[in-house]
């Protein structure tokens, strides 16, 4: 009977838990037997682990984080660490490793593979969005949606006082988070990786600071700034300093943080996470290897892990105009 392992692996997203309850009643429906490892890679290396069944993952699909845990696993980096791990899955007579995560776990896959001849499988699970070969990850909708309501929160009390607002949000180096959240949330101003470089910073705060000026020149409004996390030198509090040094303009910070990592996954999270894990199984019934497996342009895509974890996946050019064009009415 072939045996699966599941880890899931990196920033835990909301709908991790839904692929990996599709993942073990799926090897049910096909009588595979399913091992879950705790911790990452980390529970791999400690062989941590436990047996997987309809009951074992019964009322887990609305959970937020994971129930196998999570962890970014430094031994993984060495070989040692690599080692021990495929020592774990050649004692357990493991076929199959899937892992739910992001490019670093999916790079620990490819490690794996350098020693083991088993398959090896990825499912792209993180609220960052960046990994090339599909169209959304895990996890993504929901910190969106979570962000917006947040943000919509914020907006309320902004209007209240016609307060400049910087809102951090999370997407590590890539702006889908920001793009995504920044118009959902009508943002005067999105600053992300996409539309800033450091070399051009001091030119933005200065259009940042003309921007509210005149927007507050002649409305009697707030402003929203939605900034991406590790973008402006010094963070969301350095620019809130420069916009009251520089521009006399005072402004309020809210750094969202993991409140985006957290909660219920919202359906379309549940849905990709119950698609991906079946298609999971699939793939490793045909024999696939070294895939990551996800929606691209609506349809089901194998990309290889390599391509998975080299390229980059850009955010939407038509997100990028549409702030383009709001801001520029915003200001008119
Ligand atoms: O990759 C998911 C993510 O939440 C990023 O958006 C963020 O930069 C990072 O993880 C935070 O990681 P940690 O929880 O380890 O601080």
């Amino acid at each position: 009977m072939k045996k699966i392992a599941i880890l899931t692996s990196g920033g835990d997203a909301p709908g991790m838990n839904a692929a990996l309850r599709s993942i073990v009643l799926s090897c049910q429906y096909h009588s595979l037997q399913t091992v879950g490892f705790f911790h990452g890679y980390n529970g791999l290396i400690d062989d941590e682990y436990t047996l997987l069944d309809a009951d074992t993952v019964n009322d887990t699909l609305h959970l937020g984080g994971t129930v196998l845990k999570s962890a970014r696993c430094k031994q993984m980096l060495t070989e040692e660490g690599v080692l021990q791990a495929v020592n774990t899955l050649r004692k357990h007579s493991i076929n199959t490793l899937i892992v739910i995560g992001g490019d670093g776990s999916f790079r620990g896959l490819q490690s794996i593979k350098q020693h083991w001849d088993g398959q090896v499988i990825g499912l792209p699970g993180t609220i960052d969005n960046d990994l090339y070969g599909c169209d959304t990850t895990i996890g993504f909708a929901t910190a969106v949606h979570t962000a917006t309501q947040a943000i919509d929160k914020i907006r309320d009390t902004a209007n209240a006082f016609d307060r400049v607002f910087i809102v951090e949000v999370m997407g590590r180096h890539s702006g889908h988070i920001a793009f995504n959240v920044g118009l959902a949330t009508g943002a005067e101003s999105i600053l992300s990786f996409e539309n800033y470089t450091c070399d051009t910073q001091h030119a933005i705060l200065s259009e940042l600071i003309s921007n509210i000026s005149t927007q507050q020149k002649t409305k009697s409004t707030s402003y929203l700034i939605v900034i991406a996390e590790n973008l402006w030198s010094g963070g969301a509090q350095a620019l809130k300093n420069e916009l009251l040094e520089q521009g006399n303009i005072d402004s309020a910070v809210c750094v969202l943080g993991h409140i985006q990592r957290g909660g219920s996954p919202i359906p379309e999270d549940r849905l990709l996470g119950t698609q991906l894990g079946i298609q999971a199984v699939n793939a490793a019934l045909a024999g696939q290897d070294q895939i990551m497996i996800g929606y691209k342009e609506g349809k089901l895509a194998f990309t290889p892990l390599e391509s998975a974890v080299t390229q980059s996946k850009p955010v939407s050019a038509q997100l990028l105009d549409a702030h383009q064009q709001q801001l520029t009415c915003y200001l008119t």
